[in-house]
């Protein structure tokens, strides 16, 4: 979700202003994905590099954060969404982290569409963090080094209940990842445009999913190997 501050600044507005518009981007594009049948978003709210901010713009976006979980936990759990936090959640403050483990455990039975916010996320956090389970294992016995598989990695990743992420948007024209889900977009499709966060409404949304839908997928295989009878 980028582009918040460029947003605001081209409307000779402060930057904080663009991030309150954001939420309100969110909540539109939490409604388009259910629409269009999404089972599982993640949104890149604050990144494990985002502290290098200035430290008013810091506080503020905890304070957002709060603030927008406290008013829209009730709506997103009516409407069926069950919401995670992904990230490094110990640097939080004892409130919010007892916020977010309150709406995570509200909304856990919830289907309609599975909301993860990463915040304090970082790719390379999330693969040091699984790593160095998988080594305490090894230190306890409990795992042979050579049985380490791919696979077991990935059950020590976040998001290892969930399928593989099959398109990333990300808005305000850059084109890089910038440490989002590392190991989880290995087969991912990606989508840049030049769109502000604030400006990626409804028909934005369902032109990154048409993009999406026109390609073809080969994880690998020839093309003629997909179209075989
Ligand atoms: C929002 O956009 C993303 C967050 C980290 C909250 P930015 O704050 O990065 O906006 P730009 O890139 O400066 O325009
Ligand atoms: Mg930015």
């Amino acid at each position: 979700m980028d582009g918040n501050g460029r947003w605001a600044k081209r409307q000779n507005r402060p930057r904080f202003w663009g991030h309150k518009r954001g939420v309100e981007r969110v909540r539109s594009t939490v409604e388009g994905c259910i629409d269009l049948g999404v089972e599982v978003l993640t949104l890149f709210a604050f990144s494990t590099e985002n502290w290098k901010r200035p430290e008013e713009e810091v506080t503020f976006l905890m304070g957002l954060f709060v603030s927008s979980l406290k008013r829209e936990v009730k709506r997103l759990h009516k409407n069926g969404i069950r919401l995670q936090v992904i990230g490094d959640k110990s640097k939080f403050p004892d409130s919010l982290q007892q916020e977010i483990a309150a709406a995570e455990l509200l909304t856990s039975s919830n289907s309609a569409l599975t909301l993860n916010i990463a915040a304090n996320y970082g790719g390379r956090w999330d693969i040091t963090e699984a790593t160095r389970r998988i080594c305490r294992e090894v230190a306890n016995g409990k795992l042979d080094p050579e049985a380490l598989t791919p696979e077991l990695l990935h059950q020590q990743m976040c998001l290892s209940d969930a399928p593989d992420p099959d398109l990333f948007i990300r808005t305000g024209g850059e084109q890089r990842v910038s440490n989002f889900l590392l190991w989880q977009m290995a087969y991912c499709e990606f989508y840049f445009t030049e769109l502000y966060w604030p400006e990626f409404d409804r028909a934005a949304l369902e032109h990154a999913v048409d993009s999406f839908q026109q390609r073809q997928r080969r994880f690998g295989q020839t093309g003629d190997q997909l179209v075989a009878p």
